[in-house]
């Protein structure tokens, strides 16, 4: 005997069909926004960009020696396109990252990053969330944006590149952000 699709079934997959068009639109909708970051961290000696903002101040660490809990440095990292010390500039992060966890041994972050180059010149990224420090990889929110990157949402992956000395770090950042497609990748000086 011959089956025949039930009007149910039909409506059922009416319903599918016009949930994935929704789910289309709302992706072309979004604007993918992915860029690869160097971030030259110096907090000591020549050309330093980060300072012990508070240090020593709390009690001891329970796992890292010689560290307090709640010790915090400011930022005023130069950021380039890649990871050698004299590759393009392209940005600056600013902000701070403190020892949150008296047990762990995990920093949370709070950084701007300022772009200067590129369509996004003059657009900022807000970076929060935390870094365990011996992982390889951590993953941090993107928390928004201005300019370009206005309502700027996504996750970056955060690594060490390379411990060039005792005091001078590189981080690379791998950024993968979507922006609404209305925005321009202009950033306005006001409206
Ligand atoms: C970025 O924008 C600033 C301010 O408008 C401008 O002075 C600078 O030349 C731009 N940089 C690049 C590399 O386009």
């Amino acid at each position: 005997m011959a089956s025949f699709a039930k009007p149910q079934h039909l409506l059922l997959a009416a319903t599918v069909a016009v949930v994935l068009l929704l789910v289309a639109a709302a992706d072309a909708s979004q604007r993918p926004v992915h860029l690869r970051l160097y971030m030259h961290d110096i907090i000591g000696g020549p050309g330093q960009t980060a300072i012990h903002l508070i240090r020593n101040v709390g009690p001891p660490h329970t796992s890292l020696k010689g560290a307090y809990f709640g010790d915090t440095v400011a930022i005023d990292d130069l950021v380039t396109e890649g990871p050698a010390a004299d590759s393009r500039a392209v940005g600056r992060a600013l902000g701070t990252y403190m020892l949150s966890s008296q047990r762990e041994q995990v920093l949370v972050v709070a950084v701007t990053v300022v772009l200067a180059d590129g369509p996004y010149n003059g657009s900022t990224f807000a970076v929060a969330g935390r870094v365990k420090i011996f992982d390889d990889t951590t993953e941090l929110a993107v928390v928004s944006g201005t300019g370009g990157l206005r309502r700027a949402a996504g996750h970056l992956l955060w690594r060490t590149a390379e411990v060039v000395s005792e005091v001078y770090m590189v981080l690379e950042l791998v950024v993968r952000m979507s922006v609404p497609a209305t925005a321009s990748t202009a950033a306005p000086v006001d409206g």
